[in-house]
């Protein structure tokens, strides 16, 4: 009974686990840190980055390409002092840094791209999570707890394996004994 309760704790710690790890395009950082968030501009002129926070859409910063397509020009930046865009030298890949996060920061950053059609094509979201002190403790107790749940799992599983190689020994010595009474008694 207490290895099915065991075993029932275990792997729902398992399953909170493996859910609050899915998504692929999530980013944890610690806050103070600089975070670099990438985006494809292939074959495009020019980007701009959204920050979706508490349902408001909010433009960060934009950029253009120049005439020959080799330098990316910022043309809208209010938060100049904390945010830059950068590209690679064939501006196929632009990235966004933010430096020094808050916990402001966390949300949702779309990336939108676009050439001379009025169109905006966006990449797929990132979401970026501000980790504070507190939710890193969080999560060491978390998996402290799972190591926990193992450890007592696989306890109680030898006690209970002891036991029923225990009872059996009895069992086995007792049937020995009954036997070799007969046989005494039999040989008189
Ligand atoms: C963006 O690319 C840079 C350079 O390759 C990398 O260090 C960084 O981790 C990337 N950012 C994300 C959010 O994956
Ligand atoms: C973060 O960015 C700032 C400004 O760009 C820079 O001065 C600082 O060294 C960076 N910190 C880290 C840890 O890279």
């Amino acid at each position: 009974m207490e290895n099915v309760i065991f075993f029932c704790v275990f792997s729902c710690w398992i399953m909170q686990i493996t859910s609050s790890a899915g998504g692929s395009s999530d980013v944890r950082v610690r806050m103070g840190e600089n975070i670099t968030l990438n985006c494809s501009m292939r074959n495009r002129y020019e980007v701009a980055w959204y920050h979706l926070r508490s349902e408001e859409l909010v433009l960060l910063i934009s950029a253009e390409k120049d005439k020959l397509g080799r330098k990316l020009l910022t043309n809208y930046n209010p938060n100049s002092n904390r945010m830059k865009i950068t590209a690679d030298s064939w501006v196929t890949r632009v990235s966004l840094t933010i430096s020094g996060v808050t916990e402001s920061d966390s949300g949702l950053y779309f990336c939108g791209i676009k050439s001379d059609a009025p169109e905006m094509f966006f990449d797929k979201p990132i979401r970026l999570e501000i980790e504070d002190e507190v939710t890193v403790t969080e999560r060491v107790l978390m998996f402290g707890g799972v190591g926990l749940a193992v450890f007592v799992f696989f306890l109680t599983t030898v006690i209970a394996g002891g036991i029923i190689y225990h009872r059996g020994q009895q069992k086995g010595w007792r049937a020995a004994k009954r036997a070799s009474i007969m046989s005494y008694k039999s040989a008189i």
